[in-house]
């Protein structure tokens, strides 16, 4: 059995990867860069991307099971269905793709729009399929960390809303999960959440713990924010994205899911284990 997963080098392709290492299964990476291949030890390496086809080709050769993650992008559909043909030319028998929580062809946001497109693309095609669908990614909150330090300040556009950030690790640990057993998640969706939904306001009181010093939370209007990334140079339709988020989600979705721990055993992992985890990127010791 060969399970090949793409995007590899990212946070939850990566993750993925090294969860499936360590029980001994036989992975395969998709990578662009083969300088990050390091990180992958253990894995099959082969060098390509999305829009080389002859690269995929020979990614797939022999595949039975694909992790299919990928950085957000315009041209998402078109990338992720030439990853897909070629995945059931090739026989793979079972597809795992990472959707989102909010994934709906009738979001305002893109890439929401973009994963309800796709996912209903894997669902009518021949292969076994399960999709993957977290909600945003504790590890979000690291984009925030240099101002953090420089100005004691989590600004974002999430207004006062509790969401169930879940830590992109565990999509990881959840899609080894599926990738071990294919076949007892053939025709399943999965939401992955945190164990609590939580605010933005209640992130900034528990830097403010780990930090030993206030950091107070900037609720900013999402068009203020879209501004300040094109500032930037943030692509405008990644701009648009990240800073109306908050719009493509409605109150179920930001329910508490028991998916992660139905999948693993244990409990996703909670904020303030996050936050010891990652203290160095808050603190710059
Ligand atoms: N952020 C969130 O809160 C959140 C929440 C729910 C769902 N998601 C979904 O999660 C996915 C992103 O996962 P992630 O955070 O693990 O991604 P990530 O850390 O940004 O990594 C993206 C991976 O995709 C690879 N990649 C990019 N373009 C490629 C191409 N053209 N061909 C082949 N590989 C390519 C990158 O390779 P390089 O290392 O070479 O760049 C990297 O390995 C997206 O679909 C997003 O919608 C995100």
């Amino acid at each position: 059995m060969t399970i090949l997963i793409t995007g590899a080098t990212g946070q939850v392709g990566g993750a993925t990867a090294r969860a499936l290492l360590a029980q001994g299964a036989p992975v395969r990476a998709l990578v662009r860069n083969l300088a990050f291949a390091q990180r992958l030890e253990g894995a099959e390496i082969v060098q390509g991307s999305f829009e080389d086809g002859a690269s995929l080709d020979r990614a797939l050769t022999g595949v039975d099971a694909l992790l299919l993650v990928c950085a957000d992008h315009p041209d998402a559909v078109p990338h992720y269905v030439g990853v897909l043909e070629r995945a059931w030319a090739a026989g793979v028998r079972h597809i795992v793709k990472l959707s989102a929580i909010g994934a709906s062809a009738y979001s305002p946001v893109h890439l929401m729009a973009d994963h309800h497109a796709l996912d209903e693309r894997l669902r009518a095609g021949p292969s076994g399929w399960t999709l993957l669908q977290p909600h945003l990614y504790l590890q979000n909150l690291l984009r925030a960390a240099a101002a953090i330090r420089k100005t004691g300040r989590l600004s974002a556009p999430m207004a006062h809303d509790s969401l169930p950030l879940v830590d992109a690790r565990d999509v990881g640990a959840a899609a080894a999960a599926v990738l071990m057993d294919p076949a007892a998640h053939r025709g399943k969706t999965y939401r992955l959440t945190g164990p609590k939904a939580i605010s933005y306001d209640q992130v900034a009181a528990a830097l403010s713990e780990l930090l030993g010093r206030p950091v107070e939370y900037e609720a900013v209007d999402p068009h203020d924010w879209e501004a300040r990334l094109r500032v930037r140079d943030v692509p405008g339709w990644r701009a648009f994205d990240l800073a109306h988020i908050l719009y493509a989600y409605e109150p179920p979705d930001n329910a508490v899911s028991a998916d992660f721990e139905q999948l693993t055993g244990r409990p996703p992992t909670a904020l303030a284990t996050f936050l010891q985890d990652y203290r160095a990127d808050f603190t710059g010791a």
